[in-house]
Parts: structure tokens; C-alpha cells; sequence
């Protein structure tokens, strides 16, 4: 059935952000955005209603405007559900910044929050990362596992982000909310309307790949070949952005729905599968069909061994799972990494 609600996206010209408005729209959910335009661009918009036939509201806002938010939901009493995607996430700029993004995404979450608690019922889904968990003693993760020092202060931002939500929905029952720990999302819309746009050199694996299969880069550094691993790599679970988009989805319905079985809740998003870089690199070029030129360097300070999800709470509670393999992913990133280079 589809659904009338008003939801506000936060950061919905985003990577994931922008993905998750077009599986909004699709199941019929009227979308508000607001983005800064700070890692973004107004041309997502004109992506997401090529794929979706509509397109959503949008107000350029800076959420540490705490009297822009205000006014905003005084403007929209009949939002019933907010996705906060907005937030810095370059890992090496919040040690760098660690005020501008404790300011980023701390602040920003209080404000919303406030506003939320002050409607009294709302639905709340947060995005949260598997780099709470650190190096997890166990694999595949699972959500009890404990939550572990982070590594840097965008890690740390997720963590104090979860304990507010937490302290906050365990006083004011209105509040229902859903962290999701995403594990590594890649690739981009399959129309290829809409994809991820890094700025300036990629942090991230897949987009570094891609960038270097179109000749923008060199070559890929591969960072240690030495952990202890079948190849030497390092593993991660590489989850298609399309398969993340509909789990927002799917965990803002059991919320709107009232399946919740508690007021706040937490779910491991990923694929259950782990990917070492070489076979990541290997995928690459079986769906490219080009040779990848790399080399192993070093490993990049900060990295953990191996992180993959088990996904079972997922699954069992939210009906949901991820259906593209490493391969489809890929072939999505290199699609558009073609197009946006021509
Ligand atoms: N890697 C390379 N070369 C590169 C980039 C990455 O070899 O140029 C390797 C990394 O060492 C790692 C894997 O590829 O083994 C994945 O690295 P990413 O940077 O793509 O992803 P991370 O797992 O390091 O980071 C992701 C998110 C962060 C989050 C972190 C938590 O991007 O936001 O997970 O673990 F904090």
C-alpha cells in the first residue's frame, strides 16, 4: 500500500541521502529535503526526478542553524518521520577538525531531536556505521557486540550520536528511533541518474577504483598486504547503496507502523559477506573488462583487519536483506563513473 506520509530527508542530496529519496518516493512517500549543499549539488535533484517522475520538496538549510530548524518543522507540523543523513564523514578531516565536526554532527542531532521530543510523536532513523564496533573480537559483527573506543572523532561522533538517541527516546516514549550501522556502502542507481560524487581524491575504495580504471588516477595504493588475512588485505562488507536505501525504507515502516519492538533500536546493515581489496580489485575488472593498475603500500593508520555483518537481526526483524552481489555493486560504480567522466 502505498504510503502518504511527509518525511524529512536530511542531507537528501547526499550519496546515500539521494538514494533513499528515490525508494521513498517509489513506495509513495512525500519527501522534504534539506541539504547544505556542502558535499552535494542541486543537479541530484534533477537525477532523482528522472528516475522517480517527481520531485521532492527542497530547502537549502544549514542544520547548525538551530533557528532554521525550528522554523522549519513550525512550517511542517505534518512531518511524521525525519532520516538524518546529514553529517561530515571524511575520517582524516575529523581528526584534523574535531570541533567542526562535533559541531556537524552533534549539534545538528540535538536541534533535530529537540524538535522531535517537542512534537511528541515522531519516527526518528539515524545514520550510524560499523565503526562503532572497532575491531570486533567476533566475525561476522553482530549488534551486541560491544561498542569499542573509536579511532577518530567522525567514529566518535556516531557513538555519542547513538547515546543520544538513546538517553533521549528512553524518557520521551513519542520518540521512537533506529540507528543503522551501515558497513560499506558502494556503487550507484542502476538507471545511473544518481551515483556517488567524492570531492577532491577519494577516500574510499570504490570510487579510488573507479577513478583509476578511468584514467583520473594513477594508481591505486593497496594499504597493507600484510594483515593477517587469506590475501593479505584487508576485508570489509561492500554493501550496494540501493540495497542501504531500502533498508531506511523498510526500518521507517516499522516505525510509522508501530512494529517496533523497542522505542530505540539498532540494526546492522551490510551483506554478511566480507570482501578482501583483491577481490575487490578483481571484481572491478571482470565487470570493466580493464586491468586495474595498483601496487601494495603500507597500511593506512586507523584501518582494522576485517569488518563484516552478520545480518540476521536485520533479516529476521525488519524483512529485509541485501540482493546485489559485489559484482552488480561494481558494475552500478563503474557505469557511473563512465558516464560522469563523459
Ligand atoms: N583501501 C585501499 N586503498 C585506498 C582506499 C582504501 O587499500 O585507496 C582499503 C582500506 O585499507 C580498507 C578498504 O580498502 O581495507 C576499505 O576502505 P574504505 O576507505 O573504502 O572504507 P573503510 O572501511 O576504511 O571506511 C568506512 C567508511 C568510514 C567509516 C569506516 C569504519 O568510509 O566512514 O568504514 O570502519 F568510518
Amino acid at each position: 500500500m502505498a504510503e502518504k506520509k511527509k518525511i524529512l530527508v536530511t542531507g537528501g542530496l547526499g550519496f546515500i541521502g539521494s538514494h533513499t529519496v528515490v525508494e521513498l518516493q517509489h513506495e509513495g512517500f512525500e519527501v522534504v529535503i534539506i541539504d547544505n549543499l556542502s558535499n552535494s549539488s542541486l543537479e541530484v535533484l534533477e537525477g532523482i526526478t528522472r528516475i522517480t517522475g517527481k520531485t521532492p520538496a527542497f530547502e537549502k538549510m544549514d542544520l547548525r542553524d538551530k533557528a532554521a530548524v525550528s522554523a522549519f518543522f513550525a512550517n511542517h507540523p505534518d512531518v511524521s518521520g525525519v532520516i538524518h543523513f546529514a553529517a561530515s564523514k571524511a575520517v582524516g578531516e575529523s581528526v584534523d577538525q574535531p570541533l567542526l565536526y562535533y559541531e556537524n554532527n552533534i549539534n545538528t542531532l540535538i536541534y533535530i531531536l529537540q524538535e522531535l521530543r517537542d512534537k511528541g510523536e515522531s519516527c526518528f532513523i539515524f545514520s550510524s556505521s560499523c565503526t562503532v564496533y572497532g575491531q570486533a573480537d567476533e566475525l561476522p559483527i553482530t549488534e551486541s557486540a560491544p561498542v569499542k573506543k573509536a579511532e577518530s572523532p567522525y567514529g566518535n561522533t556516531k557513538q555519542i550520536g547513538e547515546e543520544i538517541i538513546a538517553d533521549t527516546c528512553n524518557v520521551h516514549h513519542g520518540l521512537k528511533a533506529i540507528s543503522l550501522r551501515y558497513f560499506n556502502p558502494i556503487g550507484a542507481h542502476p538507471t545511473v541518474e544518481i551515483g556517488e560524487l567524492p570531492l577532491g581524491v577519494p577516500q574510499n575504495l570504490v570510487p579510488f577504483i573507479t577513478q583509476t580504471g578511468a584514467g583520473v588516477r594513477k594508481e591505486l595504493s593497496v594499504f597493507g598486504g600484510d594483515y593477517p588475512t587469506p590475501d593479505g588485505t584487508g576485508i570489509r562488507d561492500y554493501i550496494h547503496v540501493v540495497d542501504l536505501a531500502k533498508a531506511h525504507v523498510v526500518a521507517l515502516q516499522r516505525l510509522l507502523h508501530g512494529d517496533n519492538k523497542e522505542n530505540y533500536e539498532v540494526f546492522n546493515v551490510g551483506t554478511g559477506t566480507g570482501s578482501s581489496v583483491l577481490e575487490v580489485i578483481k571484481s572491478f575488472e571482470s565487470v570493466s573488462g580493464e586491468k586495474l593498475h595498483y601496487k601494495i603500500v603500507d597500511r593506512r593508520p586507523g584501518d582494522i583487519t576485517a569488518a563484516y555483518a552478520d545480518t540476521t537481526k536485520a533479516n529476521r526483524e525488519l524483512g529485509w536483506e541485501a540482493k546485489s552481489t559485489l559484482d552488480e555493486a561494481m558494475r552500478s560504480a563503474w557505469a557511473w563513473e563512465k558516464k560522469i567522466r563523459s
